[in-house]
């Protein structure tokens, strides 16, 4: 009896026979004999179909498949070092399920636009199939983490009557005639979960209508808010270094390969381990101000010129071979490489326009300042583990946040930046615990008090230090697959502009 086998249980089959259920990935028909790749969702096998061994209708009709041709095919299990996956399957009978139409996304350079207007089709890619399925362990490694060290799941509403993260990025509903928000956080209300459990996490998709498109800003994104009480910030920062450790060595175990196969540098990775950095937002402004952050973007602005310049000698060659070569596939090659090459080149030109300006930027940095994402980058890539930036000034932070009581300007926060230049993965602090002060910053950001009462009542039924933090799954993701821009790291991007798939 013929099972139904994955393909990445082959292993368990060899010699016998199995029927894959899957896609054609791609394939070559040359006179006597075929190779069709399959791809099943858990990995790659080449199926090999002789018109020999085959009725004269089958082999016809596996010529016949397109790319992305759904089939079933049946055949004996071959173990084989050098074919994909490292086995290969010898065809005695393939049933189409349906042929493709031409499939849009070929193996050819696509632009970012065109992709992004098939994301539902470039799913099948190898490269965002690893990348999702990298993404659904590191979902996995953080709730585990939480549940196995006596953390509440706590569901928290995504109909918000209040804003959490300031009223600049909120995306408002009528809800039923009244003033409700698309939750920017889960974390006020799981601030009062959190008085009744001890120690919480929400998870869940939260929005900030953030109106200009940058490389770490989508308007849906995922967060995961853990909320301890009794703790202070110490107490909170060890949490969110202990997470962080256990989801690097988590993704490390189980998707080395992946992360070779997305061009991550692993070794940079292995280096995170606990203790990070830390520093506070007074020092990271002299680092700003300093000759390191100097020299470190004069050295880039260098190497991205140099590099531009060696593309472009590149591309006239290439320009060349697709004008004179004798042999059309040649030209054609050509002009594909051309053409990505350009495409290179354009992101560099546009760092070499961007260096100088983040120059400026760190130069001309004032403390009282929130660090922009370029100086969260230069900072980050001093250092090859991350670094908690503690203290900010509390004038720009969020109005529940912890006033230190050594010095009144700050607040007992921090912002985890990701090293390699990253920028900030988590954000968190100690909660304002004490009534009047939390009233005060409500009214000095100029809320308004009635829809906040409930959370005044936490403070005025057993009010306790506490504090928590919210790390975002898809720069967490970004950085691990060395990624540089976070609308890969999410199934269905949501950014300004951008609704469709
Ligand atoms: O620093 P943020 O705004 O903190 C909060 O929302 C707190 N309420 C968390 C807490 O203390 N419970 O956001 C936390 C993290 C950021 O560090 C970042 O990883 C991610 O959420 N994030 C975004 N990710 C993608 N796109 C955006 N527009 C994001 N805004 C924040
Ligand atoms: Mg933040």
């Amino acid at each position: 009896m013929q099972e139904h086998v994955f393909i990445r249980d082959l292993a368990d089959h060899v010699g016998r026979e199995v029927l894959l259920r899957g896609w054609v990935y791609n394939s070559r028909f040359s006179g006597k004999i075929g190779f069709i790749i399959v791809r099943d969702g858990t990995g790659l096998c080449q199926c090999v179909v002789e018109k020999n061994e085959q009725a004269e209708e089958v082999f016809a009709a596996a010529k016949d498949l397109t790319q992305e041709s759904s089939l079933e095919v049946r055949g004996t299990v071959r173990a084989d070092e050098r074919a994909v996956g490292g086995h290969e399957l010898q065809v005695t009978a393939l049933e189409p399920v349906q042929k493709a139409a031409d499939f849009p996304i070929t193996p050819k350079a696509h632009g970012i636009d065109f992709l992004m207007r098939h994301r539902h089709l470039w799913f099948r890619s190898p490269r965002q199939h690893t990348i999702l399925r990298v993404r659904a362990t590191v979902v996995d490694a953080i709730r585990r983490y939480l549940n196995d060290t006596g953390y509440v799941l706590i569901d928290t509403p995504i109909f918000s009557g209040v804003a959490g993260e300031g009223t600049a990025t909120l995306f408002g509903v009528d809800y039923f005639g009244e003033q409700a928000y698309l939750a920017q956080t889960g974390q006020l209300h799981v601030e009062a979960a959190c008085m009744a459990h001890g120690r919480v996490y929400c998870f869940g998709p939260t929005f900030r209508a953030e109106k200009s498109k940058t490389r770490r800003h989508l308007t849906e994104f995922w967060m995961v808010e853990p909320e301890i009480a009794y703790a202070d910030l110490d107490d909170v920062i060890a949490v969110a270094e202990d997470l962080v450790d256990s989801v690097v060595q988590r993704v490390l175990r189980d998707h080395r390969s992946d992360l070779e196969s997305l061009g991550r540098d692993v070794a940079a990775l292995e280096a995170v381990r606990k203790p990070f950095y830390r520093i506070t937002y007074t020092e990271a402004a002299d680092i700003l101000h300093g000759p390191m952050v100097r020299e470190l973007l004069e050295k880039d602005l260098a190497e991205t010129k140099a590099a531009a310049a060696a593309l472009s000698a590149r591309i006239e060659e290439l320009e060349e071979i697709a004008r004179t070569a004798k042999k059309k596939w040649r030209q054609e090659k050509a002009i594909q490489e051309a053409q990505a090459a350009r495409m290179e080149r354009a992101e560099l030109e546009e760092q070499i326009t961007n260096i100088p300006h983040h120059m400026e930027l760190a130069a001309n940095f004032e403390w009282g300042n929130d660090l922009g994402g370029s100086d969260e980058t230069v900072i980050a890539r001093l250092h090859d583990r991350p670094v908690f930036v503690t203290h900010y000034p509390g004038a720009i932070k969020a109005f529940y946040m912890r006033v230190d009581r050594g010095n009144d300007k700050l607040v007992e926060n921090f912002d985890l930046l990701a090293p390699e230049g990253f920028g900030e993965i988590i954000g968190g602090s100690a909660r304002e615990e004490d009534y009047d002060l939390l009233l005060s910053r409500i009214q000095q950001e100029g809320l308004p008090v009635e829809p906040y009462e409930w959370y005044l009542d936490l403070r005025r039924y057993g009010s306790v230090p506490h504090g928590g933090f919210g790390l975002g799954v898809e720069r967490t993701l970004a950085w691990l697959c060395g990624l540089k821009h976070i609308r890969e790291t999410i199934p269905y991007p949501r950014m300004m502009g951008k609704i469709h798939p």
